[in-house]
């Protein structure tokens, strides 16, 4: 499905989770790199400017500002184990933070203020669990999730669904990226509910400080695969879908095959990069999620075949050197 949108004249972008991780390196790329182009106009929305789960409030911020595009990151997001603990909060459900409801109010309040078009974000763990490899765009509803993160994946499932039926019925450009695990400055770094990276670089941090025992103790076996993004990296991507990716279907924002890492490989990146003396050890007692979910990058590549990636290790550093330099306030 190919859509040229024909808006004229400057965007006026609404980025909502625009103080999240990936909102933050949004923002840094408009405004630090130069992303935005002149007479633009960027608005980051944090929970504070409105609760998205509630319909009224969304329509309100999106009547306020007026957008005409729309960055979609606002969610309830979390690793491996939240995602077991909360799957029904992670689809739709209490008075918290969910997915269903947010994605729903701001695709229809984009709608209804007429935004021409809206990149919402997917992620590479809702793919069917049991597949063929590596992973593309074609594959997001052929079975069912892994059992660890149904609820999450299932919501974020559905957006596909809602942009199709808004291109099919209105002609809306609402498409949506699948980026791999994301990492970088302004992550959320804790062990408990954090995802794999920002948790690895707390524990080492912690393991090095005085107060703590000189061993780090990883959870699960170390073995799993992952594809690792730079916050700053899928920023500038999001901004190349946002202003020329023409298509209402997703597509997935990666590194290379080939840059799969393991999890002790990832673990071992992390020691190097805080410069940790002590031991590491694995609990195997701890649950390791999917094994992998190992995507192509094709698509992207078909698109942007010069675009370079950060390397892994230096993308990694510059978070480290963030996390030490931020300790007090970073989300921990
Ligand atoms: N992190 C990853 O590895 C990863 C991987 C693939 C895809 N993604 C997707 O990327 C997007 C951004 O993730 P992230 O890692 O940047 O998340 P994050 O750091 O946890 O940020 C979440 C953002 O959503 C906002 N938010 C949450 N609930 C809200 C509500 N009810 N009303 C309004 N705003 C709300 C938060 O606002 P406050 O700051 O005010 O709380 C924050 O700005 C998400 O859609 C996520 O599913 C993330």
């Amino acid at each position: 499905m190919n859509h040229r949108e024909d808006h004229t004249g400057p965007m006026r972008v609404l980025v909502t989770g625009g103080s999240g991780l990936v909102g933050r390196a949004i923002q840094h790329v408009v405004k630090e790199e130069g992303g935005a182009k002149e007479g633009e106009e960027w608005i980051f929305l944090s929970s504070k400017d409105a609760n998205l789960m509630n319909t009224e409030e969304t329509r309100a911020v999106f009547r306020k500002h007026q957008p005409t595009h729309v960055i979609h990151l606002a969610a309830m997001v979390g690793g491996l184990f939240k995602n077991m603990k909360l799957n029904l909060d992670f689809w739709i459900w209490s008075q918290k933070r969910n997915n269903v409801y947010i994605n729903d109010n701001v695709l229809q309040a984009a709608h209804e203020v007429g935004v021409v078009k809206v990149v919402s974000c997917l992620s590479t763990c809702i793919f069917p669990d049991k597949t063929t490899y590596p992973i593309d765009e074609t594959m997001i509803h052929n079975g069912p999730p892994h059992e660890s993160n149904f609820g999450y994946s299932y919501a974020k499932r559905m957006i596909d669904v809602q942009n199709r039926g808004y291109f099919q019925q209105y002609g809306r450009c609402y498409t949506a990226v699948i980026p791999t695990n994301v990492f970088g400055p302004h992550d959320n770094f804790s062990i408990e509910d954090g995802h794999v990276l920002p948790g690895l670089i707390h524990k080492a941090y912690l393991a090095q400080s005085e107060l703590n025992p000189h061993t780090q103790v990883i959870w699960g076996s170390g073995t799993p695969r992952r594809q690792f993004i730079y916050s700053l990296d899928l920023a500038r991507l999001f901004l190349w879908v946002l202003r020329d990716y023409p298509e209402v279907d997703p597509i997935i924002l990666s590194v290379g095959e080939e840059d799969e890492v393991s999890i002790k490989e990832a673990a071992d990146a992390v020691v190097q990069a805080l410069g940790f003396k002590g031991d590491v050890v694995y609990d195997t007692s701890k649950a390791d999620g999917q094994f992998k979910k190992t995507a192509s990058n094709a698509k992207l590549r078909r698109y942007l075949p010069d675009f370079t990636f950060t390397p892994f290790k230096q993308a990694l550093k510059e978070t480290c050197d963030w996390f030490v330099a931020n300790y007090d306030s970073a989300r921990k």
